[in-house]
């Protein structure tokens, strides 16, 4: 039995891992923190654990065997470190940091303490995703030759525990990026897993066109981003977010193979349709998109990977040192859209 502390207990703690540690019949959920007590003891009430007064008085007590960070981005790194170096295994939210050494200084804490470091990349899990990466790793529809991929909503105000356009997420300080490494890293990590290549250059646009803080005033970072990337095995494609889409979510990619089209939550019924060149088509009808705007939502496997990893040894697809390579894309976009200009990784 994995004895877990969350820290961290707004909507994502809420709705992901709190509700899938429940449902996993290995782990207790014996501890909770959060800066807001009231909101801790909330989610104490509704999932078990005990109210901690501090982070590192969670992160101190030995009876904890693994912590999931689920606070806001600044404070994903020094929390996850101090966890590690007190013995926990970590399950981190995404984006991973806000830093590059940041995520450097995660992996190595992890590696000095022997501790599993997992990052919440559930994308990389959902059953349209497994299937697509099955199909490319076959060989059936050829090399990817270009690809694009959109994630937009109506932005995180409507969705993070607070319910207002005050939100850290808005905030510099707290969250250092916007939609491009909010949503961005999602599909960036979800292309580098699915062609299995590393980007080589990156060109990125980062706009605040429409996101105000209650004053009136623009938000500090980007509501909406246009990312070009080019793969080293000559893939060359583009990741589009937005915090502005009004009225419905848009999680979609489409890869187009040498042999055919991979398209991935275009409809709601066929998660995966491939297109092949002749013109035949294949539906799989595995899963929806879960959205921002689902109650709760059970069943994204990251918990159960956690546990896998953890409690059996098992190497997993959400392990740290792959999606380092990620961020490394997220902060080369950044570098490209300060510079106007191509990054090479
Ligand atoms: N994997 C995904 O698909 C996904 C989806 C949504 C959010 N997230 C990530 O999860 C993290 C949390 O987002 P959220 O949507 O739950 O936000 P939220 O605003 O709903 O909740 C954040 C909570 O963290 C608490 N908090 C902030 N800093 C803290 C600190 N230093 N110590 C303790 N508590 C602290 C806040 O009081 C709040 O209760 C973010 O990094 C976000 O990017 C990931």
């Amino acid at each position: 039995m994995l004895n877990v502390g969350i820290i961290g207990c707004g909507s994502i703690a809420r709705q992901r891992h709190a509700a899938e540690y429940r449902h996993n019949e290995r782990t207790n959920i014996a501890a909770v923190f959060d800066l807001s007590r009231p909101r801790a003891e909330a989610m104490a009430k509704d999932f078990g654990g005990k109210v901690y007064d501090t982070a590192e008085e969670l992160i101190a007590d030995p009876s904890i065997d693994a912590v999931s960070v689920c606070v806001a981005n600044a404070f994903h790194a020094p929390i996850t470190i101090d966890a590690l170096n007190h013995g926990k295994h970590v399950l981190c939210e995404k984006p991973m940091a806000i830093t590059l050494k940041d995520c450097e200084d995660m992996l190595a804490a992890a590696k000095k303490s022997g501790k599993r470091l997992l990052i919440d990349h559930n994308q990389r899990l959902t059953p349209a995703h497994r299937k697509a990466k099955e199909l490319l790793a076959s060989g059936e529809l050829g090399r990817v030759i270009s690809f694009a991929a959109t994630f937009g909503h109506k932005g995180p105000e409507m969705w993070s525990v607070d319910k207002s356009s005050n939100t850290w997420f808005f905030k510099k300080n707290a969250a250092a990026f916007g939609s491009m490494a909010d949503l961005g890293i999602h599909k960036i990590d979800l292309m580098r897993y699915l062609i299995g290549d590393d980007v080589k250059s990156v060109f990125s646009r980062l706009a605040t066109l429409d996101k105000k803080f209650p004053d009136g005033t623009p938000i500090e970072v980007d509501d909406n981003s246009v990312e070009i990337l080019s793969f080293k095995n000559g893939a060359l494609g583009t990741v589009t977010t937005s915090w502005t889409h009004y009225g419905e979510e848009c999680n979609t990619s489409s890869l187009y193979c040498e042999k055919g089209i991979l398209k991935l939550y275009h409809d709601p019924r066929y998660a995966l349709q491939v297109v092949y060149a002749d013109g035949t088509k294949a539906h799989y009808e595995l899963d929806r998109m879960q959205t921002n705007d689902d109650a709760q939502q059970t069943s994204s496997g990251v918990i159960d990977q956690f546990v896998e990893a953890v409690l059996d040894g098992k190497k997993t697809v959400l392990d740290a040192e792959d999606i380092v390579n990620s961020m490394r894309v997220v902060f080369a976009c950044l570098e490209s859209a300060e510079s106007n200009r191509i990054v090479e990784l």
